[in-house]
């Protein structure tokens, strides 16, 4: 099963399993997502790189389940956050911002994960099924803010390009609970492309910042 649908499927059993818990207490509630874990887990089959492990939650993602379709309470989004920004690497050279233009590549592409492609990689980012860009690029999601003119509106500032390397590389770390994945962390981009990435927002070359 391609990792897509995987995810899908994922978030519509945690949809309706919030949805049949809502009237339950916490024990009935954690019975339940460990019965539908299991569910998922003996209903789906591995496939090339996309294995069963997909579905084992870390500790920011299980307590993010624990709290879907609720209100997440201020100090669990602050634990969240703390340790997540705990977990950025920064390049061990400094060096923050590499080429935009392999960086617009690496956001337009969004295979890599699927059974069907070639795990030895490259995995691309697939920025844009979340945000707008660029202006010339006019098919774009609208799951996260525009990021257009990122940096120009930002500051080239050494404290704005380390905030840019820190949401890619764990998105967690300033937004608990957020939709955007956790590139570095998840190691989807290594550091070469996390570079790139940052380049496309921060280097007032980029067609980002046109
Ligand atoms: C699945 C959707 C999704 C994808 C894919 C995604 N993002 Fe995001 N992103 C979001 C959402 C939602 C937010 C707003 C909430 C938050 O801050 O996490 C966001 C916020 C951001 C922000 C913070 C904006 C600000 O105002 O400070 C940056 C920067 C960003 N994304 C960059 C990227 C880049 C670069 C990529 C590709 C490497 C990417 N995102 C991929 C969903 C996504």
């Amino acid at each position: 099963m391609d990792r897509t649908l995987l995810i899908a499927l994922a978030s519509f059993s945690a949809v309706t399993l919030a949805g049949c818990a809502a009237m339950r207490t916490g024990a009935d509630e954690a019975a339940i997502r460990a019965k539908a874990i299991d569910a998922m887990k003996t209903s789906f089959k591995e496939k090339g790189q996309a294995k069963l492990d997909r579905l084992n939650q870390d500790e920011t993602q299980a307590l993010c389940s624990q709290y879907a379709g609720k209100e997440l309470p201020k100090d669990v989004a602050a634990t969240i956050e703390k340790s997540n920004l705990a977990s950025i690497r920064y390049p061990q050279d400094g060096k923050l911002v590499g080429d935009w233009k392999r960086g617009e590549r690496i956001a337009q592409d969004g295979r890599g994960f699927q059974y069907s492609d070639d795990p030895k990689g490259p995995v691309g980012a697939n920025c844009y099924a979340c945000h707008q860009l660029t202006k010339q690029e006019i098919s774009f999601g609208t799951m996260g803010p525009s990021l257009y003119n990122f940096g120009k509106l930002r500051g080239y500032t050494d404290e704005m390009r380390r905030y840019a390397w820190g949401k890619v590389y764990n998105s967690q770390a300033y937004s608990a609970c957020t939709n955007m994945p956790r590139f570095g962390h998840a190691k989807i981009l290594n550091e070469q492309q996390m570079r790139d990435v940052v380049a496309l927002l921060m280097d007032p070359a980029s067609p980002v910042n046109q």
